[in-house]
């Protein structure tokens, strides 16, 4: 046997120290006003995260960047807080929170929500480091089990996959029928809803090539009409 030692596998026990040990402060290109814990490369955090988790085949670390819809979302909430100032947001899918931060910081009442815990780990070291309070919740709204009274409904970069698409669009749908304002921040991703919504702003937010095969991304607000 060799003397060299193998690094120590991350702990479970505190995510959110993995998160700052593997990832970095920095501000989205189109939101310079909040700093979030972000990953410079895709690859080995993934394998760190599969790691962590003792699972393989696991989704990617959605939680360690702000995609483009966040961040044209968290750009319009700033840009106008009078969209959400006072109101009660749920942020659906939140990822590392940004879009929640945003109307946090434009004077909302907010939840930020997804189906992976590490998501809400980051979201509460994002919120943390930005002097902003957000409530998280772990769920799956688009099953109907868990409510949540909304007066907007924010989704950022969702329709990237079917069965999740049509999942929740048929609950937002129900969200917009019960009095809430759905607002989607899509960039072009394939199951985007084309009918039934109205264009509110158009952002060109910058990306990675190894995110996302391109260096800028055409990202639309969109708001859900029932
Ligand atoms: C591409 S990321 C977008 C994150 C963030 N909204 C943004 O734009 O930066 C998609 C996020 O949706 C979450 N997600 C997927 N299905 C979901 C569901 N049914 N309910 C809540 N979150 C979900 C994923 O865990 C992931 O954090």
């Amino acid at each position: 046997m060799s003397g060299s030692t193998l690094p120590a596998p991350p702990s479970l026990s505190d995510p959110a120290a993995f998160i700052r040990e593997q990832t970095t402060l920095v501000s989205p290109p189109l939101v310079p006003e909040l700093r979030l814990w972000t990953a410079t490369e895709i690859t080995p955090l993934w394998e760190a995260t599969e790691l962590l988790m003792q699972r393989t085949g696991i989704e990617p670390p959605f939680w360690a960047y702000a995609w483009p819809g966040s961040q044209a979302l968290a750009r319009f909430l700033l840009d106008q807080p009078q969209v959400v100032a006072g109101k009660r947001v749920l942020d659906v899918g939140s990822g590392n929170g940004l879009a929640a931060l945003a109307a946090a910081r434009a004077g909302a009442q907010v939840v930020a929500n997804d189906v992976d815990p590490m998501s809400l780990v980051a979201v509460a070291l994002n919120a943390e480091e930005n002097g902003l309070s957000v409530e998280g919740l772990l769920a799956d709204l688009t099953g109907g089990e868990v409510l949540v009274d909304a007066d907007v409904v924010l989704v950022g970069d969702l329709c990237y996959d079917k069965n999740i698409t049509e999942r929740l669009l048929s609950w937002l749908r129900g969200r917009v029928a019960a009095g809430a304002r759905v607002l989607i921040s899509e960039p072009g991703r394939a199951f985007a809803p084309r009918e039934g919504v109205r264009a509110l702003a158009t952002y060109t937010v910058p990306t990675t090539m190894e995110l996302e095969s391109r260096t800028e991304r055409e990202t639309v607000i969109l708001e859900l009409l029932g």
